[in-house]
């Protein structure tokens, strides 16, 4: 278990099947947790309940300003709100589509991580966790096409190593998670996929979302610490083929 003590912790995509079990896994480390998200959960809402929309500058900075000022300061930093767009060929996919996945997937993280990041920055203190994914490395997604949440993603990978070295020096961790396929309703809408999926994991199996709960613990606590802009790959072995 990493000792989370004391942390304030901030999960947004906490409604989601992998922001959940990291609320629930901060939370059973020590830490206080707030999740935000768009909707709030369907199942137990751990930790107090905050309404986001991460593509939206103003009322973000506004929301995350308040919700630092109730907390006292802000520890850790995880972004896990994130879409996908259904199996679309990268021809017919229109400029919408592309504007929210991006704008979910790579603007809402720089924006959050801006948010916190300026507090953090200013205690001089702080670990931000990005949830990316094995996607970012888009050769690997089979047999969905899926183009742009790939890009996004490589994005966010990119962005994590960009803000660990400003943000380094001034007290502030910057990492990235990267999980390979997880069973949460990201994916039911490919459920058709699923045993392709898994074939193609040497591990044979999708990873749980409680294993990328304790990576994202681990990666977000003092054991860590030495950890600036890594990316952990937990794919079952996905990637290597
Ligand atoms: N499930 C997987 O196989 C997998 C693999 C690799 C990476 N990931 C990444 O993990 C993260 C979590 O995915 P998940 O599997 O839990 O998906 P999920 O669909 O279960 O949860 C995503 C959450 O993001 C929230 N969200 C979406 N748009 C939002 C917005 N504009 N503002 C605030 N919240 C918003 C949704 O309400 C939802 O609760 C995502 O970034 C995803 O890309 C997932």
């Amino acid at each position: 278990m990493t000792d989370l003590s004391g942390r304030k912790a901030f999960v947004t995509g906490a409604s989601g099947g992998i922001g959940a079990a990291i609320c629930a896994r901060l939370q059973a480390d020590g830490a206080t947790v707030w999740a935000l998200d768009a909707r709030p959960a369907t199942g137990e809402q751990i930790g107090t309940f905050v309404e986001i929309d991460v593509k939206d500058a103003q009322g973000l900075s506004r929301v995350v300003r308040q919700v630092i000022e109730d907390a006292g300061g802000a520890d850790i930093l995880v972004t896990s709100a994130g879409v996908v767009e259904d199996d679309v060929p990268a021809e017919e996919l229109g400029a919408d589509l592309y504007d929210h996945v991006m704008g979910v997937n790579l603007r809402g993280v720089f924006l959050t991580c801006q948010a916190f990041g300026r507090t953090m920055l200013e205690q001089g203190s702080g670990s931000i966790v990005n949830i990316a994914s094995m996607s970012g490395n888009a050769t690997v997604n089979f047999p969905q096409r899926q183009a742009i949440y790939n890009a996004s993603k490589a994005g966010v990978s990119a962005l994590t190593r960009s803000l660990a070295v400003e943000w380094g020096p001034r007290g502030v961790r910057v990492n990235a998670l990267s999980p390979g396929y997880i069973d949460t309703p990201l994916n039911h809408l490919k459920a058709h996929q699923h045993q392709t999926w898994k074939d193609r994991t040497p591990l044979g199996r999708f990873g749980t979302v409680e294993e990328v709960a304790a990576a994202v613990s681990y990666l977000s606590g003092p054991e860590a610490g030495f950890y600036a802009g890594a990316e952990l790959l937990m794919d079952g072995g996905y990637s290597l083929w």
